[in-house]
């Protein structure tokens, strides 16, 4: 990979730290600070919150506030409008499914990083000729898993993968190992169940076995 450019520094230093980002669907803010604290507990260093729920913003806030060594983004992220309201929530970084030339452009003119989503070959070179060269490939099971991801990043040397969809457990080894994937994004730390059912010591728990089962050797 080339490198960055420095909006990412913070952002990389997380994700070196702890290569999962839990992808989190929350239905009420006011669960934002306890689910925030109980994965930073847990070993994480970046969370990203999804535009899915209307107290989604609330809860960036909250989350940032109530565990300030935690990276919080903002996730599904589809328009420029979107981007900016997270930007003003005080999101750390911001992560798409899919790109378009409005998001692209927008992101472009923001301060921090930006990871649009891809799914194919045409989509990554869209996207490193706008000068993204970090993505998100989702989703990523679905898609083929590791075997095509490989297959997708060898062309693309000077790009950093970060896979999500579908990742579990005792899959997210075999993504962290291929060259070019450089963290990786799911929702099993964290699942909608977990936190509607505020299960925090859980929670910490899949975070802190989540982070273990990476250091299996391969
Ligand atoms: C995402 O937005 O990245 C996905 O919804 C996370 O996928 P998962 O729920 O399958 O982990």
């Amino acid at each position: 990979m080339t490198e960055p450019d420095a909006r990412f520094q913070a952002f990389l230093e997380a994700v070196r730290r702890a290569p999962i980002i839990p992808v989190l669907t929350i239905e009420r803010p006011a669960q934002a600070a306890p689910l925030a604290r109980a994965l930073a507990a847990g070993g994480i260093a970046a969370i990203e919150i999804t535009l899915r729920r209307p107290g989604a913003l609330e809860a960036i806030a909250a989350a940032a506030e109530a565990a300030p060594d935690l990276l919080v983004g903002a996730g599904t992220v589809r328009d420029r409008d979107q981007l900016e309201s997270a930007a003003a929530a005080g999101a750390r970084f911001a992560v798409s499914p899919g790109a378009t030339p409005a998001l692209l452009d927008a992101a472009r003119g923001w301060a921090q990083p930006f990871l649009p989503g891809v799914a194919s070959a045409s989509e990554v070179m869209a996207a490193l000729a706008q000068g993204f060269r970090r993505l998100k490939f989702f989703p990523a099971a679905p898609l083929g898993g590791p075997t095509a991801l490989k297959a997708l990043a060898a062309p693309f040397p000077e790009v950093g993968f970060c896979p999500t969809g579908g990742i579990t457990r005792d899959t997210a080894a075999d993504y962290l190992r291929l060259d070019g994937v450089f963290c990786l994004g799911g929702s099993w730390i964290a699942p909608e169940k977990l936190i509607e059912a505020e299960a925090w010591s859980e929670i910490e728990g899949l975070a802190r076995d989540g982070l273990e089962a990476l250091k299996v050797p391969s």
